[in-house]
């Protein structure tokens, strides 16, 4: 081979090279809010926003996004982004004396450049940490000092991993609920099914928290539907018929999952959601809600939540829940 071609060949190689390293860029989003993308060599890719720690995409290798964003999302402090992965702390809902939801998916979190090493080191280098700590106006409605730590990561599969550490950096012990409040992008509402929360307590968010206990198979929707599962296992997994696809929810640190679609009423009645929308969207959101988590001052909590999609047919046992289950 001549030295010119042995030198292209190697510019060649390290372009190849670049081109499929994981990467992790600082840019601007939509109004000029400052968001990260993470990137892995096979082609899937995330998109957190400093505004609200907040996920607002995340895509497999074919480049097809996995989350629902509403077409009407007001990417504008202090309301929340409609759509992604908004964070509920330090209150979930309406369960307190806090706004709807918490303040974190409202204020502007910043990089952690040197974040304590977590216990598993990532498998992957697309992955970014994000810290919250509380202002002096939050002091003022929530008076409790404390450290959130964020890290979201992308594994090499293409698997979104969101890992939550929060401290409690104060003298006095303190409570919160919690929830990652996943919307994932489904083909047709109708066409859905959640399983492993079959047979389950839950509170139903529709009549007063009333505590009831879920019957029959797996969960299918035909109406609006806002219910607090308890106990749940650390698997859950989104079935989509139309797409064959299924989304599968490892977590850890979080008992609880809510399970949301406001359907047509509820989605009109919404300024920041499309009338339609409601069809194209889910929200499975895992959570700590019935029990609060109190931190001793000093104490940290963590909470983690690993999302894969995979083809229905990787599933081999589709029709059988259990087994669903079991092979994803
Ligand atoms: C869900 C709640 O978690 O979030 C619902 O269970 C609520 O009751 C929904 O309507 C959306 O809340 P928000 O504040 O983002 O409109």
């Amino acid at each position: 081979m001549s030295s010119d071609k042995s030198a292209a060949a190697a510019a060649t190689a390290v372009a190849v090279a670049v081109a499929t390293l994981p990467s992790v860029d600082l840019c601007k989003g939509v109004n000029g809010l400052d968001k990260v993308v993470l990137r892995e060599a096979r082609g899937s890719s995330a998109e957190v926003y400093l505004y609200g720690g907040h996920v607002t995409s995340w895509k497999n290798d074919h480049g097809e996004e996995l989350l629902f964003v509403s077409s009407k999302a007001i990417f504008k402090p202090p309301k929340a982004i409609r759509g992604g992965i908004p964070i509920c702390f330090p209150q979930f809902s309406n369960v307190g004396t806090l706004e709807q939801h918490g303040f974190a998916r409202n204020k502007i979190w910043t990089i952690d450049t040197d974040p304590p090493p977590l216990p598993t080191n990532p498998t992957s280098k697309a992955y970014v940490n994000l810290i919250l700590k509380p202002s002096d106006e939050d002091l003022k409605i929530w008076p409790h000092r404390f450290e959130f730590r964020l890290r979201v990561a992308l594994g090499p599969g293409g698997d979104l991993m969101l890992t939550s550490r929060i401290r409690n950096t104060d003298e006095k012990p303190f409570s919160f609920t919690f929830a990652y409040h996943t919307y994932f992008s489904v083909s047709d509402i109708s066409e859905v099914r959640v399983e492993g929360l079959e047979t389950l307590d839950y509170l139903d968010n529709l009549q007063n928290r009333e505590r009831c206990t879920e019957q029959g198979d797996a969960i299918t929707f035909e109406g609006e539907f806002d219910k607090i599962y308890l106990g749940t296992p650390t698997k859950i997994a989104i079935i989509d018929h139309e797409k064959k696809r299924t989304f599968v929810i490892r977590k850890d640190g979080l008992p609880d999952a809510v399970v949301w679609n406001p359907w047509d009423k509820k989605a009109k009645a919404m300024a920041d959601f499309g009338d339609e929308e409601y069809k194209y969207m889910l929200c499975v959101e895992s959570a700590a809600i019935e029990k609060s988590i109190t931190l001793k001052p000093g104490e940290e909590w963590k909470g983690r939540q690993e999302l894969s999609a995979v083809p229905s047919s990787y599933c081999s046992g589709q029709l059988d829940p259990e087994k669903v289950l079991q092979s994803c």
